[in-house]
């Protein structure tokens, strides 16, 4: 099929990077020339792994081109996507402007010669599918006024489930695929262009192999707007998941419980799963925290206030200043002490700052007169541009934020920062302080290399009273849960 996808940001990109994959023509529309240079160039504006190969790889075999000009694409495309962002206004709602412009300029480039759908993967509030049908149709109707009973559309809602940092691996190999729809020859079209991914008949890329045990994709086909529902219904889930894991190692703490214990105590139990129960500094990321917010504002809007909601975001800003406190604990005052962080961007991966709890914990810790020191494997140049506000010293190393720093706060839990010499970090600070706000460190290897170490809910378990070496614990036999957000 012949496709379009309007925005080339995290979801665009990489859905117009693995609908190419799949064999279908894509153009991937975006109104930043500067992005758009840079893809032509082969140079990918965001940090995403295998990313770049794979649409290397699309762009040698021709399946995939990158343009400013929305209006040739839309003429000769089969299904339109739109993934441009729906940011936060400064009341808490989506901001819909990007997509009633991509909707508008859509229906202006149309024209009678074929059906098309316009399929929206943007997250966007309950009700927002009509809104696209009817900006579609008043594009179409400034344009070509004459022909608008000749110009026939459908209406898809596409939810995108992609987590970033393995964008391209959830795309290929979803757990399931949500089309809303009101009609059948839509979902017929969204049903042939997803064929090779529900029946997982691609021969997978060699650098994003199949995960064992796929074999086929479940298509979930719904009304537009129960797909717009599950999406932040997801959304809402998984970040009150972790709110709970993060409640739940507040008591361990109080009661001298051990969280990582608990957490696969009961996410052993296939009703809970193990996973999102990683209790650490709380999400952040560019979705959880805009879409639980505007499905808030969602319900007010019918009359329904929904304390559940409103509790998941609280919890999760409490979890951040929760570090703060730590180091209050440890270092009494923290005017004029140097803190180093391991990690800025939300989560591993990504180069995303959007929301991440990184910037809030530097940004109090500056306002309370402390310096702030960090590394990232990638966000720092990111950082840089996006946050000059923040008067952070990026270091090219762990061990460059490390020295003389009076704390170390883990923030992000990068794979590099797993096999860090703990020794050496500890031996160069002023004060060997280490806040692990992602739980990655073994608290007793922290404490042997010479850290006054705190995690998030841990209280290891004493020796056994019989005086043998404490019992290997069930935590390092099972592998742990982690954190994909
Ligand atoms: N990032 C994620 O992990 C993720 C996951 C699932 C869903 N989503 C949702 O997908 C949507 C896109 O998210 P994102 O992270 O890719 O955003 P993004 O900000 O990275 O990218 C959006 C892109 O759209 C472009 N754009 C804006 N208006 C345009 C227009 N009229 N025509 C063409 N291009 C236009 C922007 O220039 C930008 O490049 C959002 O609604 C988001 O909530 C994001």
């Amino acid at each position: 099929m012949r496709v379009s996808v309007i925005g080339t940001g995290y979801v665009g990109s990489v859905t117009g990077a693995c609908l190419s994959y799949l064999g279908h023509h894509v153009t991937c529309v975006d109104t930043d020339e500067d992005k758009i240079g840079k893809w032509r160039a082969g140079e990918a504006p965001i940090y995403e792994p295998y990313l770049e190969e794979l649409i290397a790889l699309a762009s040698r075999r021709g399946g995939i081109e990158f343009t400013t000009e929305l209006a040739d694409a839309a003429q000769s495309s089969d299904v339109l996507f739109i993934a441009v962002g729906t940011p936060p206004l400064p009341n808490g709602a989506a901001d819909l402007s990007y997509l009633e412009a991509a909707a508008r300029t859509i229906g202006a480039a149309m024209d009678g010669s074929r059906f098309r759908v316009v399929a929206n993967k943007s997250t966007v509030p309950v009700g927002s599918g009509n809104l696209v049908e009817t900006l579609v149709r008043e594009g179409i109707y400034d344009t070509r006024p004459g022909e608008r009973n000749r110009i026939r559309f459908g209406i898809a809602s596409n939810p995108e489930f992609l987590r970033e940092g393995c964008a391209v691996s959830d795309s290929l190999y979803p757990d399931r695929i949500v089309v809303g729809a009101s009609d059948q020859q839509t979902l017929d079209m969204m049903t042939e262009l997803y064929r090779p991914l529900i029946e997982q008949s691609f021969f997978p890329p060699p650098l994003v192999p199949r995960p064992a045990g796929i074999s086929k994709v479940p298509l979930v086909t719904t009304s537009l707007t129960s797909a717009e529902m599950v999406k932040y219904a997801a959304n809402a889930f998984l970040a009150m998941k972790i709110g709970f894991a993060n409640e739940m190692a507040n008591i361990c703490e109080r009661v001298g419980a051990e969280a990582t214990e608990v957490m696969l105590g009961i996410g052993l139990d296939s009703r809970i799963g193990a996973r999102f129960l990683n209790a650490g500094v709380g999400w952040g990321g560019s979705c959880f925290g805009k879409d639980v917010q505007a499905l808030l504002e969602t319900a007010g809007e019918y009359g329904y206030s929904s304390k559940l909601l409103q509790a998941s975001l609280e919890v999760n800003m409490a979890q951040r200043q929760m570090v703060i406190q730590k180091l209050q604990e440890k270092l009494y005052i923290l005017k004029g002490r140097t803190i180093g962080l391991l990690g800025l961007s939300f989560k591993p991966d990504t180069d995303d700052l959007r929301d991440a709890p990184a910037l809030h914990i530097a940004d109090r810790l500056l306002q309370m007169g402390a310096r702030v020191k960090a590394y990232d494997p990638v966000a720092m140049k990111a950082c840089r541009e996006i946050h000059p506000e923040l008067k952070i010293r990026y270091c090219e190393s762990p061990r460059a934020v490390a020295e003389d720093s009076d704390a170390l706060v883990l923030v992000t839990e990068w794979n590099e920062f797993r096999n860090l010499p703990l020794g050496e970090l500890a031996a160069v600070m002023a004060n060997p302080v280490l806040v692990d706000g992602r739980n990655l460190f073994q608290p007793e290897a922290a404490t042997e290399a010479g850290f006054d170490y705190t995690g998030v809910g841990r209280c290891p378990r004493p020796r056994m009273k019989n005086g043998d070496a404490r019992r290997e614990s069930e935590a390092a036999v099972v592998p742990s849960p982690s954190i994909r957000v």
